[in-house]
């Protein structure tokens, strides 16, 4: 499914309280009042019935929210910190193919190669998805010499504002290895658009705290399957911190094996309540409907949008910096009104800009920051 086949919402207003957003960054985004203030709650011990039963709670709210019956772990690490796990687990004697469209896919290449683990990299354009066609072709070539445990594709490359469809791609693996694992980062779009993982047929999803899920940094995720857990048995070196065996025998007791990160773990419980009280799936039409007026605004202004057609994604927009704008200068006039955007990525640097519009970015949100650039760029 591309995502211009998701249905849209009306405009709405911003919900009463809710400050302005003042982040348009990919991550971290604005964290609700709310939210922030849950952390200052008493320490409690974190082998408690109270901090267990805050564990119970959240796992199965993301459960939901992953669509998976499966299982989901929480680390107190970052993100990147999952794809070390995902890869530790599911990656033994046989070889990774890694699709590199862009900056945080080829941290899967780094991550899979600092692993020690014998890596495939197959590179793409960036600003262009993967697309099924191009994973059954590497892995039918891979597969020629050796098994591949496992695929690694980013969902939505935030270096580029493109999605790939990782539904279709988690097919195509199927259909020619049904052994090789899918390992999927939904980092920059979990939260922001439905991602049903059992469906799909992910093995690993994984994403951050930061991004669309609008908390503090420190936190990740990943919605793990019973084939990924079983090839984990397998695998030798899967270290300590992120074993899976170990993570799914203190999941059983609603903890982990480490001390968690319990403050962090109190603003997840009540942000994921705020995400169930507007909706899950009225939040992923809102970030599409975001997506979709930050394109249009894009485009009636005279400037490009640098993500392949039909793969643009629902939570950040690169937009091509047509007029030479000097992104440093724009940064510098919206700091004055308390707004921030992103420069374009790596070689797009000067080149693009990037606006996200995930977590508590609302539709007035984007109309101020809108705003703001035409004023400053006199577009
Ligand atoms: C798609 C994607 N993957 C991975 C990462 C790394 O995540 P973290 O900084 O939480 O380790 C990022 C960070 O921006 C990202 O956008």
């Amino acid at each position: 499914m591309t995502f211009s086949a998701v249905m849209t919402s009306p405009i709405t207003e911003t919900p009463v309280g809710k400050p302005p957003q003042r982040l348009f960054i990919p991550g971290p985004t604005d964290v609700h009042p709310d939210v922030l203030a849950a952390q200052t709650a008493p320490m409690i011990g974190h082998r408690s019935d109270e901090f267990e039963a805050l564990y119970a709670k959240c796992e199965e709210q993301l459960k939901q929210l992953f669509f998976t019956d499966s299982r989901v772990y929480i680390l107190a690490a970052t993100g990147s910190a999952m794809h070390e796990a995902a890869i530790r687990n599911c990656v033994g004697d046989g070889r990774v193919i890694n699709f590199v469209n862009g900056a945080f896919s080829q941290r899967w290449s780094d991550v899979s190669v600092g692993c020690g683990k014998e890596a495939i990299r197959i590179d793409l354009p960036w600003c262009t998805a993967v697309k099924p066609a191009q994973v059954a072709q590497a892995l039918s070539t891979a597969l020629a010499d050796g098994p591949v445990d496992a695929i690694t594709v980013v969902h939505n490359e935030t270096s580029t504002g493109v999605t790939s469809p990782v539904g279709e791609i988690a097919a195509a693996v199927r259909s020619i290895s049904p052994e090789t694992l899918v390992l999927v980062d939904a980092v920059s779009s979990f939260s922001g658009t439905r991602i049903p993982v059992d469906e799909w047929g992910l093995d690993i999803c994984l994403t951050s705290s930061q991004k669309a899920l609008a908390l503090p940094p420190g936190l990740s995720f990943a919605a793990v399957s019973d084939r990924a857990l079983a090839k984990a048995k397998t695998v030798s070196g899967r270290g300590w911190y992120f074993d899976f065996v170990l993570l799914e025998r203190y999941l059983k007791r609603n903890t982990t094996p480490a001390t968690p990160a319990i403050s962090l773990m109190r603003a997840l419980s009540i942000q994921l309540d705020r995400i169930f009280a507007e909706g899950a799936e009225a939040r992923f039409a809102r970030h599409h409907r975001l997506a979709e007026r930050t394109r249009s605004w894009a485009v009636e202004k005279g400037l490009g949008l640098m993500a392949e057609e039909g793969y643009a994604s629902p939570t950040v927009t690169t937009i091509a910096n047509t007029f030479g704008w000097d992104v440093a200068a724009l940064n510098g006039f919206l700091a004055g009104q308390e707004m921030e955007l992103s420069d374009g990525y790596g070689d797009y640097k000067g080149k693009a800009i990037r606006i996200a519009h995930m977590g508590e970015c609302w539709d007035g949100d984007l109309e101020r920051l809108f705003g703001a650039v035409e004023a400053f760029t006199d577009i």
